[in-house]
């Protein structure tokens, strides 16, 4: 909880007129079927990422992916979706899915590193800019 305005204002560094606000981080942590998980810089107590998953029946929802710009290619969103499937597999989360701007080149390499596959598209499913999204999952029967 104490996390939620350094999360937000993460988000709005990072995604603008699409982030999350305060409320929405407290309102997502008080479900019993969601696990958010933050990285920090110690030495600064800086939060320098985050990431969220809720639990639909099994399907896990991945949200909030976002590393501090001055933290990325230091493997912390690698690590820290690791943890967070851990995590989510221990609210009973089986497969994993997440929705990735077609242009998401970063991103799309992070998923795929992870064992994600893209089995379809929503067309338009972004605005400003609008554009595609993929669709990932990382389902059980993939895992070994
Ligand atoms: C996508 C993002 C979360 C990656 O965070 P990161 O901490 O820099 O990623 P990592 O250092 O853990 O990288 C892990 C893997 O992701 C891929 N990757 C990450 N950044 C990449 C880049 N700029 N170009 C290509 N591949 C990249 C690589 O496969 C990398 O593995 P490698 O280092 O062995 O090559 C970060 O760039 C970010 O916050 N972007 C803005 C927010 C965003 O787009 N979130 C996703 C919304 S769906």
């Amino acid at each position: 909880m104490e996390d939620c305005r350094r999360a937000a204002e993460l988000e709005s560094r990072i995604f603008g007129g699409d982030a999350w606000t305060e409320e929405d981080f407290r309102e997502s942590l008080c479900c019993d079927y969601a696990v958010y998980v933050v990285a920090r810089d110690g030495d600064e107590d800086r939060l320098t990422a985050c990431a969220g998953v809720r639990n639909m029946c099994g399907d896990g929802d991945i949200t909030n992916v976002m590393v501090d710009e001055a933290y990325r290619r230091r493997g912390i969103a690698e690590h820290l979706l690791r943890y967070l499937m851990k995590e989510g597999e221990a609210i009973g989360v089986r497969n994993f899915t997440l929705e990735v701007r077609r242009s998401n080149i970063p991103a799309i390499r992070l998923y795929e590193k992870l064992g994600f596959v893209s089995e379809g598209v929503r067309p338009g499913f972004y605005d400003a800019p609008k554009e595609d999204a993929f669709i990932f999952w990382k389902r059980e029967t993939d895992r070994v």
